[in-house]
């Protein structure tokens, strides 16, 4: 593929065109950055969300998960301080009073400009913004806006104020009764369904420091540049743990969960130079170390995963606006020689984008391959996922409808479906149903011809190789059970 722009568009469309992820409410013509999963994309989601909870809950004996509401007594996002500082830029014409978001403005000029042919200068802009943007330059926003002669829809005028922060968080009203109802927010993290939590599960579950609670969930943000496909989404979900630690030794589990989700990135058959770490310089104010597993996708190394060390921020904030103590008692300091204490636990957090998690596989898996031979041109587009997270594990095809062949197909339906999602299709000729098993993903596909009449063996092919080898019928499950694992 000639240039990165343009896998990342390839990407795209074939998501949509093999049923993995489609525009939400399309028939209406979309809705701004909100993406619906379809058939497959959500059976990939799936398995990326399983293998998650599974490495994470499953595998450490100290950390265990919890799915807390995405609605919240409103004084949480007061004390996590998203509602006085989880914003971004806005600007209100002085002759119209009307206010926009800087980015919508900007990008409302560059569709003019594309409209009227300059798509060269209207990509140039986005790419300025998006520069400025990020670096909170608001002064060079303001500047790019009256540099362009950007005017207000309904003014006509370029009579600009200074540009002001917006918040990103979604409110609507809990209540019947409008005047009595209160603001309330869609969760911008799960995390803090984490902090408020923490004595609950740590009381019930008998947890001792160090441990770690788990969730997976929705979250929503009013996402100010959003044109990049599911990788900034307004409403997305992430899979985060709070590990509660001693304070003083933060430095260390921060270290150790560094390594231990670099692992995990890397079992999932991804190369290690297709990462990077990006260690924060510049810190949020609850934060002593941070920092980002970036990943090298089309459109170039991006965040996918967050490694925080937040101090004891999170639950000081909600004892002080709670009023309730929201502390550990450490036996064990005892034992070291250290006198009894209740204290505020410090929290390493580990934060991934599970709709990143998506798009980096199948950026990873997504392949255009020339098969041509000197007599015939050919190509396939295939996604070698990883076998234990394709939508689909395996395909059988009987061979013809005929000769009783569909019915020994089913028959290894029957055998293998409630152990792996398997899929079945007689309809086309063999080529053309392995290309489609190869453009979804599945890793196996089984045929049954007319040598199995004879001989009870089938041919495996598989997606990668394009190999097939022959093998008995019965060892089928087993198998393919193996090759998935
Ligand atoms: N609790 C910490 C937290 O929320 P974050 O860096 O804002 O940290 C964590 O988000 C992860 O969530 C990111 O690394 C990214 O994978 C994912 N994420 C954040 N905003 C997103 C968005 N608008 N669309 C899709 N994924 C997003």
């Amino acid at each position: 593929m000639a240039n990165d722009t343009n896998r990342f568009q390839a990407i795209i469309s074939h998501c949509k065109e093999y049923g993995f992820i489609f525009p939400s409410s399309e028939i209406y013509d979309g809705l701004s950055a909100v993406y619906d999963y379809g058939q497959y994309g959500s059976e990939l989601k799936k398995n990326i969300r399983d293998y998650w909870w599974k490495s994470m809950t499953q595998l450490h004996e100290n950390i265990v998960g919890i799915d807390a509401a995405i609605f919240m007594h409103p004084t949480t996002w007061k004390a996590s301080g998203h509602v006085d500082n989880f914003s971004d830029p806005m600007i209100d014409n002085r002759d119209s009073n009307k206010r926009y978001r800087v980015d919508h403005l900007i990008e409302g000029f560059a569709d003019e400009l594309e409209k009227a042919g300059k798509k060269a200068e209207a990509d140039a802009l986005l790419a300025r913004m998006d520069q400025l943007l990020a670096a909170n330059d608001f002064d060079g926003l303001k500047q790019l806006i009256e540099e362009n002669k950007i005017s207000c829809a309904i003014s006509g005028t370029v009579n600009w104020t200074d540009i002001r922060q917006f918040n990103l968080m979604f409110s609507t009203q809990l209540g019947s009764v409008a005047e009595d109802a209160d603001t309330i927010y869609l969760r911008p993290e799960t995390a803090q369904g984490i902090f408020v939590n923490f004595l609950n599960v740590q009381k019930t579950g008998r947890m001792k420091i160090p441990f770690g609670i788990a969730q997976i969930g929705k979250a929503f943000r009013n996402e100010i540049v959003a044109r990049q496909f599911v990788f900034r989404m307004r409403e997305f979900e992430q899979m985060e743990m709070q590990f509660f630690v001693r304070p003083g030794t933060q430095k260390q589990w921060y270290e150790f969960w560094k390594e231990e989700r670099m692992k995990w990135h890397l079992s999932l058959g991804i190369s290690a130079g297709q990462y990077r770490f990006h260690d924060h310089v510049k810190l949020a104010h609850y934060a002593d170390a941070a920092c980002d597993i970036e990943y090298n996708f089309p459109i170039g190394f991006k965040e996918v995963e967050g490694i925080h060390s937040r101090t004891d921020f999170d639950l000081s904030q909600h004892q002080k606006f709670s009023g309730k103590k929201l502390q550990y008692f450490d036996n064990d300091l005892n034992e070291l020689g250290k006198p009894y204490g209740n204290y505020v636990p410090y929290v390493v957090e580990t934060s991934i984008g599970l709709d990143r998690t998506v798009l980096m596989v199948i950026s990873e898996a997504y392949c255009e391959e020339d098969l041509s031979t000197p007599d015939k041109a050919d190509s396939r587009v295939v996604l070698k996922l990883p076998p234990m997270l394709a939508p689909i594990k395996l395909a059988v095809f009987p061979l013809t409808k005929k000769d009783g062949l569909p019915e020994i197909a089913r028959s290894v339906m029957e055998e293998c479906k409630p152990h792996f999602r398997c899929f079945y299709e007689e309809k086309d000729a063999i080529g053309k149903r392995y290309r489609r098993m190869d453009a979804i993903g599945t890793p196996f596909c089984i045929t049954i011809d007319h040598q199995t009449l004879q001989d009870n063996t089938v041919t495996l092919r598989h997606r990668d190789s394009m190999q097939q080898e022959r093998i008995a019928i019965h060892t089928i499950k087993s198998i393919v059970d193996k090759l998935i694992s």
